[in-house]
């Protein structure tokens, strides 16, 4: 880790204290700390104090002259591998989810193209605040990752999550965030779309034709791209999951809906289509919910969807140069991949048996086995977790776009 640099903001609360222990571990991993401390943290900790055990400059100001001089803000920001924030105080969090930039912590978090790490140290009520819940989740999406907080007694005298993580624990997740920010990004600057989950087609305004799809599968495949360093839009019907870390979700309802957000998203390298997208929706939808009469249960006329996959497959100039589908079948696997492969005009198919075993089936569960189709052959992986299976896709749509395989 020595040659590890982290920028580390410490914002304002009697949490600060904690940043200069956390200093010291990092520097006795020999890891450099370069510190900016905000105007309400330095009524917390000293400027002398951060300097001297980080062993640099402690930046406090926006404008300072002399600061600019050596080095701007924005090269500032990008100047380390990782930058923390501890203690991360409710009002830096509501800056950096709205992209305020009014002084130098803030700039940095917003100009910085570098991983950021988050330890929150609030008292719980602001912690639990809906405001601050949003924030958390904005900051999530945007790939910010958090380390605690901790439950426990508080300065204010009050108990619960809120205060920050200890020195030790936040000093672990800094060196693991080092880690994975030095694996390999075979993806950066791909754009790659997923579609996941299912569709739900309304047929009244309180009823739903919708299916079983977890979306399981293909939020793991969006969050193992993002981890290759791919820009992810990930188009999501109804799930009960969340986004995968710097992941950019669009979330629809419909089949229709789900197309246009794929249009718009154009142009991608790649397009992994892994919803569920019903095939049908009902012709009309009743204005008002349908009621019980004498007359019997209603007709409810279906007409078929846009299919997606196809679409994508023939979109022209604004083809991904890599179209991925998957199939789900219950009956003569291979063969009824391989037809879809043709017929829906993609690159490789992935297909899996949905039956179930015996096992409960893949469907809603956390592994999955499947088959990679493609028009020079078939390859069987063995039955593994979601995540590994969304691992193994991800590396292979690396190489495919690396190599110039993707036609
Ligand atoms: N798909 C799509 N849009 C649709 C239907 C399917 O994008 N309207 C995509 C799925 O995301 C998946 C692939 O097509 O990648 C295969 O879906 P599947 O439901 O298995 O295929 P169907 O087109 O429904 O074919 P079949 O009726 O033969 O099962």
């Amino acid at each position: 880790m020595t040659d590890k640099r982290v920028l580390l903001i410490v914002g304002g609360g009697i949490a600060a204290y904690k940043a200069l222990e956390l200093t010291r571990l990092l520097r006795k991993a020999g890891v450099a700390v370069r510190p900016i401390l905000t105007a309400s943290g330095a009524h917390f900790v000293t400027p002398l104090s951060l300097s001297a055990l980080a062993e640099d400059a402690v930046r406090t100001d926006l404008f300072s002259l002399g600061d600019e001089a050596e080095m701007g803000h924005i090269q500032l920001s990008r100047s380390a591998d990782l930058v923390v924030v501890a203690p991360a105080t409710a009002d830096l969090m509501a800056k950096a989810a709205n992209g305020l930039a009014d002084d130098l912590a803030s700039t940095t978090l917003l100009a910085t193209d570098k991983p950021v790490l988050m330890a929150p140290a609030m008292n719980v009520r602001m912690w639990r605040h809906p405001a601050t819940r949003r924030n958390v989740a904005t900051l999530t999406n945007d790939g910010v990752a958090f380390v605690g907080p901790d439950d426990g007694a508080m300065a204010c005298g009050e108990f619960g999550p809120g205060r920050m993580a200890e020195p030790e624990v936040i000093f672990a997740a800094i060196l693991s965030a080092l880690e994975s920010a030095a694996r390999p990004r075979p993806l950066a600057g791909r754009h790659v779309l997923v579609t996941a989950g299912p569709t739900a087609e309304p047929i009244d305004p309180v009823r739903v034709l919708t299916n079983r799809s977890s979306g399981k599968q293909g939020y793991a495949i969006a969050g193992a791209l993002a981890e290759l360093g791919a820009r992810v839009t990930l188009v999501s019907g109804p799930v009960a999951l969340a986004a995968p870390a710097g992941v950019d979700r669009i979330k629809v309802e419909t089949a229709r809906e789900m197309q246009a957000a794929c249009v718009s998203a154009l142009p991608a390298d790649a397009a992994v289509c892994v919803a569920a997208v019903s095939d049908w929706r009902p012709d009309a939808v009743f204005a008002v919910k349908l009621k019980k009469g004498h007359d019997g249960p209603p007709a409810v006329a279906l007409v078929e969807n846009p299919d997606i996959l196809a679409g994508l497959a023939a979109a022209g100039p604004d083809r991904p140069a890599l179209v991925v589908g998957f199939a789900a079948e219950t009956n003569d696997l291979e063969a009824n991949a391989r037809a879809k492969l043709a017929r829906k005009g993609c690159d490789w198919v992935v297909a899996n048996d949905v039956a179930d075993d015996g096992s409960g089936g893949v469907m809603g569960g956390d592994e999955n086995e499947v088959l990679l189709i493609d028009a020079a052959g078939t390859e069987r992986w063995p039955r593994a977790g979601k995540v590994e299976v969304a691992r193994r896709l991800a590396a292979r749509i690396a190489d495919a776009l690396r190599t110039g395989e993707a036609p």
